[in-house]
């Protein structure tokens, strides 16, 4: 039986972007896969009072179970409200790559599906989008679509190099598709190797604000925001890890792209670096250690500090729920 978002206490992202483009601030978008993940998820924004878009990937799909993932999206709104806020709440799927994936998703209870056409030439990504629009719609659910390509690797998702969005192309797309936010490449990409050691890790603002000028007030995204804190890559270097040259996002580059018309910024590798280093730190200093709530424990309350540290000093997102 289908099931839509608005049954089980989820919001689309159509008036969260638009608040959030006039107030200047940006919406967290964090993955989960797991339980831990999404209480520090709850908990932070709650905390912080802050909108949030729970994004599902589908490697995360296939890691966790479709099923138990959009159950767990449904518990979590009520978790919210037992923590004592209710906050809209988006469950969004991240990349996806099929018409066939994003109609499975909005049936399971999605408010939001990215489809991401990057990787086709413009006519087909055009054709692709416009067609998960046209379904999306009849459902009052948001998509999102994506013009030019990310460098990195995530999940499934693997590109060698940038391939910036071209400003010329942008009002065309919006148009042609429909879409209700889009996703643009100025030099973020996936994963915690952004940047070569020795280069300067700068964003092109330049591209996003010479698209902001022909699509005025259109929610943007980005992709790939993570800043790989060289404190939390310390921590997992010293215990045992080995990630060498992991370099991320300057936080105050994304905090001025928030000020715009960039309402969703996409953070899953920081999640991922603060939860192993909380793990790594408790496994090496206690190796007799074989209870998981004893570090999975440390891990969620790592993720919670960092979910509420972009929330406050990145996104601009606290109190805005
Ligand atoms: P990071 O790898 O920089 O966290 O990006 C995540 C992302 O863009 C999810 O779609």
């Amino acid at each position: 039986m289908p099931v839509s978002y608005k049954d089980i206490g989820l919001v689309s992202s159509k008036e969260l972007f638009a608040k959030a483009v006039k107030g200047g601030y940006a919406i967290p978008a964090y993955n989960f896969n797991n339980m831990e993940q999404l209480q520090a998820i709850i908990m932070a924004c709650v905390e912080t009072s802050s909108p949030v878009i729970l994004q599902v990937s589908s490697g995360a799909r296939k890691y966790a179970n479709a099923t138990l993932l959009r159950y767990m999206a449904e518990g979590a709104v009520e978790y919210a409200k037992e923590l004592g806020g209710s906050i809209p709440i988006v469950l969004h799927l991240d990349h996806g790559d099929t018409y066939e994936l994003c109609v499975s998703c909005i049936e399971s209870g999605f408010a939001s599906v990215m489809i991401d056409g990057s990787h086709h030439s413009f006519e087909e990504n055009v054709a692709l989008t416009k067609k998960v629009v046209e379904y999306a719609h009849k459902y009052d659910v948001t998509v999102e679509g994506e013009l030019g390509i990310l460098a990195g690797i995530e999940d499934e998702v693997k590109a060698k190099e940038h391939v910036y969005t071209k400003p010329e192309e942008v009002e065309d797309f919006v148009t042609k598709t429909g879409v209700d936010s889009l996703a643009i490449a100025i030099g973020t990409s996936h994963g915690a190797y952004k940047f070569k050691p020795g280069t300067n890790p700068e964003i092109r603002l330049d591209i996003l604000h010479e698209i902001e000028k022909r699509i005025p007030g259109f929610p943007i995204v980005l992709h790939g925001s993570s800043s790989v804190p060289p404190e939390l890559v310390k921590i997992i270097n010293d215990n045992g890890g080995k990630l060498e040259d992991a370099i991320g996002i300057p936080e105050e580059q994304l905090r001025e792209a928030a000020k715009s018309a960039v309402c969703k910024i996409n953070i899953d590798s920081d999640g991922r670096l603060a939860m192993t280093a909380a793990i790594r730190k408790v496994l090496n200093e206690k190796p007799a250690e074989f209870d998981p709530r004893k570090y999975l424990g440390p891990a969620r309350e790592a993720l919670r500090e960092l979910y509420k540290h972009k929330i406050i000093n990145v996104l601009g997102s606290n109190g805005k729920a």
